[in-house]
Order: structure tokens, then C-alpha cells, then sequence
């Protein structure tokens, strides 16, 4: 056992679930999933890791809605024709022991310029220097829209007792405070953004 790490290869306890250990995979963008479908190389990538020895996974990005997209190879969840993938998923990594997370998700003002895109949304029309290209600013109504979107899919998870999937409302790549999904998800979600809420 490493003396910094004492405690590296114990469980942890988060909410209701229990994790092997505290070696977590943080979300990391493969772009391999076919239009929003989990695929073989997926099921493959996340598998290698949970037979390393993780102890959760974090997925990629995995978008809730389809209107805009942040990588064209990234994983979706905006529908039920969504869940065999997941559920192949989930029983992959599960054969390690391995907890997983969906890391829910929408692109904002970083979405990809695929021919089609409606302009981008932001909280202001004043987007950060980093987005895909000048923003408008979301209304209220979408807002609700959106805020649905995330919380119909929190439900999904829920429901999907078997898979034991659980979700994880993301707060944009940077966490800067003035993204979209900080602006929308704030006092919707707040306590979803701890570990210690996955569960629950
Ligand atoms: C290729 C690549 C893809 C990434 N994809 C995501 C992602 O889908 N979601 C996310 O929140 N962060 C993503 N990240 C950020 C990583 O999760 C982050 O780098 C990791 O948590 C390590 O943190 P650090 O960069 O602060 O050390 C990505 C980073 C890289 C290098």
C-alpha cells in the first residue's frame, strides 16, 4: 500500500452506492459512438478500464437532447432507442465491479458546426471567446425546455434499476461560471453536482 494513498484500494461508500475503490475515471471524449449509439469500441474502451481496476467510471459527454451536438462521435441519450447501448454498457463494466455515470450533457455555445445547427445558445449573447461561433442568448422558455430535458433522463437512470446506472449533471467542461449548463442547471440540479448525490 502507498503511504500517501492509504486508503486507494478501500471501498467508499457514496450515497447508496458502494465503490471498490477510490481510483475514478473522470469523463473523457472518445467520439466513438455512431450517431449518439453506444458502440463496440465503447463497450471495448470502458471495459479495458473497469478490468484495470477502476472503481467508477465517468462517461464522455453524453448529450440529452438532439438538436445540438458537441462531437459528432458523441454518446446520446435523449431517447429510449438509447437504452439497449447503455444497458450493454453498463453490464460490461459491471462484470468488474465497476460502477459508471452517465455524464449528461448539452454543448451550448460549444456545439459543433454540423450543417443544420441552429445558432448557439448562451446565457447572454456575449459568448465566451472560446465558443463555436456568436451566440444568442437562451429564453426562459427554452430554459424550462432544457431543464426538463435533464431532469425526464435523471428519471430514465433512476428507473433503470437493473443497470444500476446512475447520473451525473455536468457543469460544462470548464466549470466556468458563466456556462450555460452552470446558468441552467444551478438551482435545478444543484445537489446532483456532489458525488455524494449520484445515488440517492
Ligand atoms: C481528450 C480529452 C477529452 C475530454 N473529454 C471530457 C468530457 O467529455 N467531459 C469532461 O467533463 N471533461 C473532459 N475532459 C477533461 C478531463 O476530464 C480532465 O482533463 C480530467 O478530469 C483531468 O483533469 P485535469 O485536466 O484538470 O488534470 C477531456 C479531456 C481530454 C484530454
Amino acid at each position: 500500500m502507498n503511504e500517501y494513498f492509504p486508503h486507494l484500494f478501500e471501498p467508499i461508500k457514496i450515497g447508496k452506492t458502494t465503490v471498490k475503490n477510490r481510483i475514478f475515471m473522470p469523463p473523457i471524449s472518445t467520439n466513438m459512438a455512431d450517431k449518439g449509439y453506444v458502440t463496440d469500441a465503447l463497450v471495448e474502451h470502458y471495459s479495458a478500464r473497469a478490468k484495470g481496476g477502476v472503481g467508477l467510471i465517468v462517461t464522455e459527454v453524453t448529450t440529452v437532447e438532439p438538436v445540438y451536438t458537441y462531437l459528432p462521435g458523441d454518446m446520446s441519450i435523449y431517447d429510449d432507442s438509447y437504452i439497449p447501448g447503455w444497458k450493454k454498457l453498463v453490464d460490461a463494466v459491471h462484470q468488474y465491479d465497476t460502477k459508471i455515470l452517465a455524464q449528461l450533457f448539452h454543448p451550448a455555445y460549444m456545439a459543433f458546426p454540423i450543417p443544420g445547427t441552429p445558432q448557439l445558445i448562451a446565457p447572454s449573447n456575449v459568448g465566451p471567446y472560446y465558443a463555436k461561433s456568436a451566440p444568442r442568448a437562451v429564453t426562459v422558455e427554452e430554459l424550462h425546455v432544457l431543464v426538463q430535458q435533464f431532469g425526464e433522463l435523471h428519471a430514465v437512470f433512476r428507473s433503470q434499476a437493473e443497470t444500476e446506472l446512475r447520473f451525473s449533471v455536468h457543469m460544462r467542461m470548464d466549470c466556468s461560471v458563466d456556462s450555460l449548463h452552470h446558468f441552467i442547471i444551478r438551482e435545478q440540479m444543484s445537489t446532483a453536482e456532489t458525488l455524494t448525490d449520484v445515488s440517492d
